[in-house]
C-alpha cells in the first residue's frame, strides 16, 4: 500500500462514521424520508434494506482531510468538515441529476428515476441542511469557534458559487456561442470550488497563517478544473460500466464541454450538427466521430494536465510535510490519470 492507499482508507473510514451520524444513519431502517438519502449515498437499496455499494471516490473528503495533515493539523478535527463537503457534493448531485435528465449515477438509477423529481428535490434540500448541521460538529473536536465561523462563512459563500456554476452549465445547453473564458468561469463554480474548499478548510483547521491557507486553496482550485475537464473527458470517451453514468448524454443535451467547446469552434460540421434540435443516438455517434477527428480530446487532456502542474506548484508553494504530503501528490497523479 502506497502513502495514499494508507491514509485515505482510514480518512474514509472516519468520515463515512460521521456522515452516517449525521444523516441518522443507524441498523434500524430509516423511514421513507431518510431512506431516500440513504439509499443515494449507497447504505440502503431502493426497498431501503442494507446494502454497502459504491459510494462514488469520496475524493473531496480525503483531499480535506490529507491537506490539513500537510499543513501540520491533526485530521480527526476536520472529519466534520470534510464530510460535511462530501454531504454537499451528494446534494448537489441529487439535484444535478434531476436538472440534466441523468438515469443513472454511480452504476445505479438515479435517486429521482425512483422516487420523482418532487421527492429528489425534498431529499438535495435536506441533504443540503444536514450538510451545514454537519459543519457545527467542528467544534466537538476542539476547533475554536472563531475558526468554526470562519469555516461555515467560507462553506456558505461555496454554495453559492456552486449553484451559480450550474446555473451557467443550464444556461450554455441553449446558447450556441460559449467562449473559453465562460466555460472556466462556468467549471470554476459548479466544480473547483469545491474541491477548493476541501484543501483552503484543511489549511485552516490546521492553523495555518493566511498565506498557506491561500496556496492551498490555489491548489485545489487548479485540482478541480483539471477533473472536471477529465470528467468532460470521460463524458464522451469513457466507458459506462467504469464510470458508473450514461456517457451520451452530455452530447444528447448539447453541453458545452471543453472537448465539445473546441470542436465546435474548430470544425464546421460539428456546428452545423449542433444546430439541429432534435437529438439521438445517431447525433451522439455523428458528433463522437467529428470530434475524434478534430483532436478535442487531445486538447482537453492538455489543458488538464496544465491545470494539474499548475495544482502542484501551488502545493509545494505550500510548504506541505509528510505522508499526506507524497500523498496529495499521488493523488493528483491518480486524478489526472483516471478513466473512472
Ligand atoms: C461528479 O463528481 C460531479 C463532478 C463535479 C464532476 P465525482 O466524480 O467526484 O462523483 P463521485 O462522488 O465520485 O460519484
Ligand atoms: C456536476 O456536474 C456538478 C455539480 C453537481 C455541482 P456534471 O453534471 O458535469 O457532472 P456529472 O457528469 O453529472 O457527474
Ligand atoms: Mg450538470
Ligand atoms: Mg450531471
Amino acid at each position: 500500500m502506497n502513502e495514499l492507499q494508507q491514509l485515505s482508507a482510514q480518512m474514509r473510514q472516519a468520515v463515512n462514521a460521521e456522515m452516517k451520524a449525521v444523516l441518522h444513519a443507524t441498523d434500524d431502517t430509516p423511514n421513507a424520508f431518510y431512506g431516500m438519502m440513504h439509499y443515494h449515498m449507497g447504505w440502503r437499496d431502493e426497498q431501503l434494506q442494507p446494502a454497502d455499494v459504491n459510494a462514488g471516490k469520496q475524493i473531496r473528503p480525503v483531499i480535506c482531510l490529507l491537506a490539513c495533515q500537510a499543513a501540520g493539523g491533526d485530521w480527526q478535527q476536520a472529519v466534520p468538515a470534510a464530510a460535511a463537503i462530501e454531504l454537499l457534493h451528494n446534494f448537489s448531485l441529487i439535484h444535478d441529476d434531476i436538472e440534466d435528465a441523468s438515469p443513472t449515477r454511480r452504476g445505479r438509477k438515479t435517486l429521482w428515476t425512483i422516487w420523482g423529481t418532487e421527492q429528489a428535490i425534498n431529499a438535495g434540500d435536506a441533504m443540503f441542511a444536514l450538510a451545514h448541521l454537519a459543519m457545527n460538529r467542528l467544534v466537538d473536536r476542539g476547533v475554536s469557534a472563531e475558526t468554526a465561523v470562519t469555516a461555515l462563512r467560507r462553506f456558505d459563500e461555496t454554495c453559492v458559487r456552486l449553484t451559480q456554476g450550474q446555473h451557467a452549465d443550464m444556461d450554455f445547453e441553449q446558447r450556441e456561442v460559449i467562449t473559453v473564458d465562460e466555460y472556466l468561469a462556468m467549471i470554476t463554480g459548479k466544480t473547483a470550488v469545491l474541491v477548493s474548499l476541501c484543501t483552503e478548510l484543511g489549511a485552516l483547521i490546521a492553523g495555518a497563517d493566511s498565506e498557506t491557507v491561500e496556496h492551498y486553496a490555489q491548489f485545489g482550485l487548479n485540482l478541480g478544473l483539471a477533473f472536471q475537464v477529465i470528467d468532460d473527458i470521460l463524458g464522451i470517451w469513457g466507458d459506462e460500466a467504469v464510470i458508473g453514468k450514461s456517457a451520451s448524454t452530455d452530447i444528447l443535451t448539447k453541453k458545452k464541454t471543453l472537448p465539445v467547446l473546441y470542436g465546435l469552434n474548430h470544425n464546421g460540421a460539428l456546428r452545423q450538427l449542433y444546430e439541429q434540435e432534435q437529438t439521438d443516438e445517431a447525433f451522439v455517434k455523428q458528433a463522437i466521430q467529428v470530434l475524434n477527428t478534430t483532436g478535442a480530446r487531445d486538447y482537453a487532456i492538455e489543458r488538464a494536465t496544465y491545470y494539474s502542474e499548475n495544482a502542484l506548484q501551488h502545493l509545494e508553494e505550500a510548504e506541505p510535510t509528510g505522508s499526506a504530503f507524497t500523498a496529495l501528490n499521488q493523488l493528483s497523479d491518480m486524478l489526472l490519470q483516471r478513466d473512472f
